[in-house]
């Protein structure tokens, strides 16, 4: 075979047999299919999209490329949860301990961050001394003596996943949905769990920016998941505003903490508590909304996560420590009336900017900044009232506060958002 033909055979909008896709995921893991032919392929898919039989052949070769996990070691049914990107996006710090405190395990695998979106893994090593490398073993054990573990996304799963991704993040076709879906699938299928929970952003800060398209995206995913035995349930999600509160590293573990306490804003709060209710359920364990709400009333999950934070290393004392920037900036709304947009991607990239995300893989962060916002869609405010705090070790500059109002919609009345569009299972 050659690597030309089936780019060819693909361009012109023809299907590829198995053989022709295994042939072409090994050749790229190997080194005999180069990246200037993997991405003139990733374009093609792009323009041209795949058969439902050519994602599924792609994800399960995709899997085969590296190690995968067995969780059978662990008893009970093992859940899993992965979101498609978004901006602010803390859910993960909270639903899986959450879920754990139903005895339920957890055993998850996270990124990190890049451009608007922030990484889990990113947030929870802005705790001194929690480790995100952790070997199979390790991480098995953890899982059955306390029931949940939160690591960094081991190096040896999915291979292809690695290379292609990094590959398709520079040749701009991330965000095409049979690569979106073998990349999550093969990732999910590949780290063991019984059951995976999909949470499919849409919106102006995710790659899907129709609900159409995300429908689309988690359909082809729980077919995947499900083709393989797997449990799987996919919400469509809003992300055109960020999620919750706070954007940036330590300030989402310390809003994360706000919500384990029950303190955290009613709409995200709840909006996890929905989401850990399908999770249960994935896991035959079925209860109410306010049953699991319970568990953030009483401790019982924020017990869970201060367990799994020493588990891994984490220092509890600087857990609770409030950030440490050099400046934090009121940013004052410009007119009264009801705040009808906060566009995710914009803030997103703002608080790239302060240092709380990376343009490139090897960007160093700032853990400390961020932004946290005082309103949030659909809340009313008066002229001159704090909409948000910038929270920086830069230079401050009459710019930093104009650049930030800008993207702030203020009118007169607003539709309000919901935090779970669709649920597709
Ligand atoms: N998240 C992934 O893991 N892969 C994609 O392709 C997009 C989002």
């Amino acid at each position: 075979m050659r690597a030309v033909d089936l780019i060819q055979k693909k361009r012109d909008g023809q299907e590829l047999t198995s053989s022709e896709i295994e042939w072409l995921v090994e050749g790229y893991v190997s080194g005999t299919v180069p990246d200037y032919q993997m991405s003139a392929f990733a374009m093609a898919v792009y323009f041209k999209g795949m058969t439902t039989r050519e994602i599924s052949d792609l994800t399960m070769r995709m899997v085969h490329t590296g190690q995968e996990f067995d969780l059978s070691a662990i008893d009970g049914v093992k859940v899993d949860k992965h979101s498609t990107g978004g901006v602010g996006d803390k859910v993960t710090l909270i639903l899986a301990p959450l879920v754990a405190s139903f005895g339920v395990p957890v055993a998850k695998m996270s990124g990190r961050g890049l451009g608007h979106t922030g990484g889990t893994i990113d947030k929870l090593e802005s705790i001194k001394g929690y480790q995100v490398e952790r070997s199979q073993e390790d991480f098995i054990r953890q899982v059955q003596d306390i029931g949940v573990s939160v690591i960094g996304q081991s190096d040896q799963l999915v291979k292809a996943d690695k290379l292609l991704y990094a590959l398709r993040d520079v040749t701009a076709t991330v965000d095409t949905i049979p690569l979106i879906a073998s990349s999550v699938m093969s990732k999910k299928i590949a780290a063991g769990a019984d059951a995976i929970l999909l949470d499919v952003t849409v919106g102006e800060g995710a790659f899907m920016k129709t609900v159409d398209e995300a429908r689309e995206l988690a359909q082809t995913m729980v077919d995947l998941g499900k083709a393989v035995g797997r449990k799987t349930v996919a919400v469509i999600t809003d992300m055109s505003q960020p999620l919750g509160r706070a954007i940036g590293n330590r300030l989402e573990i310390l809003e994360a903490l706000e919500i384990l306490q029950g303190q955290g804003r009613q709409d995200i709060t709840h909006f996890i508590c929905e989401l850990a209710q399908i999770m249960l359920g994935l896991a035959n364990v079925n209860k109410t909304v306010e049953e699991v709400h319970q568990h953030l009333e009483n401790g019982q999950a924020l017990a869970k996560f201060e367990e799994m934070i020493q588990a891994q290393g984490g220092d509890l004392e600087d857990l609770y420590r409030p950030v440490n920037v050099a400046h934090v900036v009121d940013i004052p709304a410009q007119e009264t009336g009801v705040i009808s947009a906060l566009p995710a991607m914009e803030f997103g990239l703002y608080a790239m900017r302060l240092g709380a995300g990376r343009t490139v893989k090897s960007d160093a962060l700032d853990y400390e900044t961020g932004i946290v916002f005082e309103k949030k869609v659909g809340d009313s405010v008066q002229k001159g009232e704090i909409v948000a705090k910038v929270y920086t070790n830069g230079k401050i500059s009459p710019q930093l506060v104009t650049d930030f109002q800008k993207y702030v919609k203020i009118n007169d009345s607003v539709q309000s958002l919901r935090e779970i569009i669709e649920i597709i299972s």
